[in-house]
Parts: structure tokens; C-alpha cells; sequence
């Protein structure tokens, strides 16, 4: 799908995997039928882990001070994940619960880059001299 450049934060490496996650989102969405929510959910969990654990090693290694705020807005989504699950295991997969999970998790992630790992791409900006970062 057709990327928005409105979602860009400046940080390329984080754009890629921004893409890329919101790609897969989209991908489990369509592909609905053929995954079950438990995969699903399985497979998200994974892949944040991952994006996250990258953002963290970078904010620590530039200094970034609003580090810990960014760590707390990482750990509500797997909290908000924790939710859906629980939803799961108490009424069972359906199409209205994949509906919520998939807006659930759109609205998270597009409001988190929005506002928190624009933050973080807008203090690299702000850096003297530019990191490496902003450039590979
Ligand atoms: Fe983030
Ligand atoms: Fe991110």
C-alpha cells in the first residue's frame, strides 16, 4: 500500500520499520480468514518487541531525555495487548473482536508515531553534530 509521508518522523531506519509494521497490520487484516487471533496476536507482540527494543537502544545511545516517558508509552501497548487477549480467552475470536483489535492497535500505533517517535526523530534533528542515524 501507498505510504503516507505525513507519517515520517526523519529517522529512516524507524520509517522502514514503521512501514513495515503498518503493512503487516494491514496484511493480517485482509488475511483475516486464513489466521487465527491467537497468531495474530502472537505475531504483533513479536514484531513490536522488536521495533521497540530498537527505538529504546537508539534513545539511549543519543541521550534522548524523554526516554522513560517513550518507555512507559511502549509498555501500555502491550498492556492494551494483554486486553484483547483477555477479550479473546473470555468471548472468543469473531469479527467484531478482530475488528476492535486491528482499530485498537491502527489508532495506538498511528497516535505513538504521531506524537512520541516524533518527538524522539525531532531531537535527533536537533543534535550537533547530525547523527550517522539520520542519514542510513
Ligand atoms: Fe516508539
Ligand atoms: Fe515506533
Amino acid at each position: 500500500m501507498k505510504w503516507d509521508p505525513s507519517l515520517d518522523i526523519g529517522i529512516p531506519a524507524i520509517d522502514r520499520q514503521h512501514r513495515e509494521l503498518l503493512d503487516h497490520i494491514v496484511s493480517i487484516l485482509i488475511d483475516s480468514e486464513s489466521r487465527s487471533i491467537t497468531e495474530s496476536l502472537n505475531f504483533m507482540q513479536g514484531y513490536m518487541q522488536q521495533h521497540f527494543a530498537y527505538e529504546e537502544e537508539m534513545q539511549n545511545k543519543y541521550g534522548y531525555p524523554k526516554i522513560e516517558e517513550h518507555v512507559q508509552s511502549h509498555r501500555d501497548f502491550f498492556f492494551i495487548l494483554s486486553q484483547l487477549e483477555d477479550d479473546y480467552r473470555i468471548n472468543g475470536e469473531g469479527i467484531l473482536l478482530m475488528l476492535r483489535i486491528m482499530q485498537t492497535l491502527i489508532n495506538w500505533f498511528l497516535e505513538h508515531i504521531a506524537y512520541q517517535d516524533k518527538l524522539f526523530g525531532d531531537y535527533l534533528k536537533s543534535l550537533d553534530p547530525r547523527p550517522d542515524i539520520l542519514t542510513t
